[in-house]
């Protein structure tokens, strides 16, 4: 039986130097789909935002929105980690309402633990969310809730100086007790020199093969998304087609009168046909 995946494994993972899988996923049937392929987590990200919900950015989610694809999520899983999003300004506000919304992600959404963005600034906030027994995952790089403050998605850690902010980040992150830090889009060996010197494990997305674990988003590696494709993303499906192919097909069969043949209909007994006119 597949082995139920703690905070515990996921260092041991990192410790024994094995690769640590992630993917995010907003709904049921996903989740149980990626139970049955042995992923070690799935995180529920408010990428739901752009992904699933079409807004434009991470920004307008909600913590119900979150609650709500966290529990579809945590339904269909039971080996598999959960890490669950605090969307923005769910943690910025006061250290009390980012303990409650965190609660709410693990008490109502069934969560494992919780992500949030940023360094040294959220450092309280995260000591505390933590001393309310809730595991948290950090986030650093391209942070997609501080989209304004980038001026949009690029690259962070470029030059040494902002290679050090990051990295000194990582080390606060670290002993403020995060359980694990997404790096996202930095230079492949920035990502890796931070995770050398983390004890905690490391999982990237646009940030190279150096780190302890990879996540991609759901529609991007399923080949669902169709817009910009940024590098770092790899199509391992091209659902996209195969479903806008099986609609075209199925309307034009219904169109001809072709779909539902015989056998995707019920029948009756003969003598009871004369009898419905
Ligand atoms: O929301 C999300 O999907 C994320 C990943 C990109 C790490 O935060």
């Amino acid at each position: 039986m597949a082995e139920k995946i703690t905070v515990s494994v996921l260092r041991e993972k990192k410790a024994q130097g094995l690769k640590i899988t992630m993917v995010t996923a907003y709904d049921y049937p996903s989740a149980r789909m990626v139970e049955e392929a042995g992923l070690d987590m799935i995180l529920v990200g408010d990428s739901l935002g752009n992904a699933v919900l079409g807004y434009e950015n991470t920004l307008p989610v909600t913590m119900d929105e979150m609650v709500h694809h966290t529990r579809a999520v945590c339904r269909g899983t039971r080996h598999t980690f959960v890490v669950a999003d605090l969307p923005f300004l769910s943690y910025h506000v006061s250290v009390e309402q980012a303990i409650l919304n965190a609660g709410r992600l693990v008490k109502e959404g069934g969560a494992q633990a919780v992500k949030l963005e940023g360094g040294k600034e959220r450092l309280e906030v995260i000591k505390r969310i933590i001393a309310a027994e809730i595991p948290v995952m950090g986030h650093l790089g391209l942070t997609p809730q501080s989209i304004h403050q980038f001026g949009g998605f690029k690259v962070q850690g470029k030059n040494k100086e902002q290679a050090e902010k990051l990295l000194a980040d990582a080390l606060l992150l670290e002993e403020a007790g995060v359980f694990a830090l997404v790096l996202e889009c930095v230079p492949a060996p920035l990502a890796a020199m931070i995770t050398e010197k983390l004890s905690i494990p490391t999982i990237g997305i646009g940030a190279g093969a150096g780190c302890d674990g990879q996540v991609l988003v759901w529609h991007d590696l399923l080949g669902i998304t169709q817009d910009l494709k940024p590098r770092f993303v790899k199509n391992y499906a091209h659902l996209h087609d195969d479903i806008t192919g099986a609609l075209k097909q199925y309307k034009a069969e219904v169109e001809k009168g072709q779909f539902p043949a015989a056998e995707h209909s019920y029948t009756m007994k003969e003598e009871e046909i004369p009898r419905l006119y």
